[in-house]
């Protein structure tokens, strides 16, 4: 299938996306309505960006978001002692966080999250990649793996969230796939 991999303003695009992550990451209505006002209030931060997958008939199928890392937000300072626990905590400075990635269940395992990730990186001034992800095996962990993220700290619990995540950092650019 012809995707085209490009900028997306998230802002005017937010229901579109917000649909595919429901469905890829199973939220409900009100988690919804939450994280459309949280997505539209990180797209006023500072070098926030987007890029989405888009099919040739204009359907949207994927898309990530990031920003670079500010001490100062509200994510950063909830996984902020963690990382210091392990040592790890210059990884919020010079970093560019991934925020969400997502990709429409019809659409995955096709290569379009590794684009999505590594294209969206390779634009970043950071020389660092940070990002959490549910903390236990799933086709997340393992593509953020293949990329050269490690763990900087596990079990880590955001308020409000059922189960703990996974904080992981990778230098950039993002390590290509290996060819076999
Ligand atoms: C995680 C996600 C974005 C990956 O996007 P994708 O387009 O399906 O991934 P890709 O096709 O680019 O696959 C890249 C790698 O992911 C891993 N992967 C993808 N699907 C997998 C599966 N079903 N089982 C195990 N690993 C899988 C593999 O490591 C794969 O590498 P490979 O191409 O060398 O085999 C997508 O599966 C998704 O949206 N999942 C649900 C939402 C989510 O968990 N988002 C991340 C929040 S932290």
């Amino acid at each position: 299938m012809d995707l085209v991999i490009g900028p997306l303003e998230l802002s005017a695009h937010v229901d579109e996306a917000l649909s595919i992550q429901a469905a890829a990451f199973g939220l409900g209505a009100d988690e919804i309505a939450v994280r459309r006002q949280i997505v539209l209030r990180h797209m006023t931060f500072p070098g926030a960006r987007a890029l989405g997958a888009t099919t040739s008939d204009g359907r949207l199928v994927g898309f990530v978001y990031g920003m670079p890392n500010d001490r100062t937000h509200w994510w950063s300072t909830v996984v902020e002692p963690y990382l210091r626990a392990h040592g790890n905590d210059d990884w919020l400075d010079g970093s560019f966080v991934i925020t969400e990635l997502h990709v429409h269940p019809g659409h995955q395992n096709l290569g379009i999250g590794r684009a999505l990730i590594t294209t969206v990186t390779d634009g970043a001034a950071e020389p660092r990649s940070i990002l959490s992800a549910i903390d236990t095996d799933s086709p997340a962990r393992a593509l953020y793996r293949s990329l050269g993220y490690r763990d900087l700290a596990r079990q880590v619990l955001f308020p409000s969230a059922p189960k703990p995540y996974a904080v992981m950092g990778a230098p950039l650019p993002l390590r290509r796939r290996q060819r076999t």
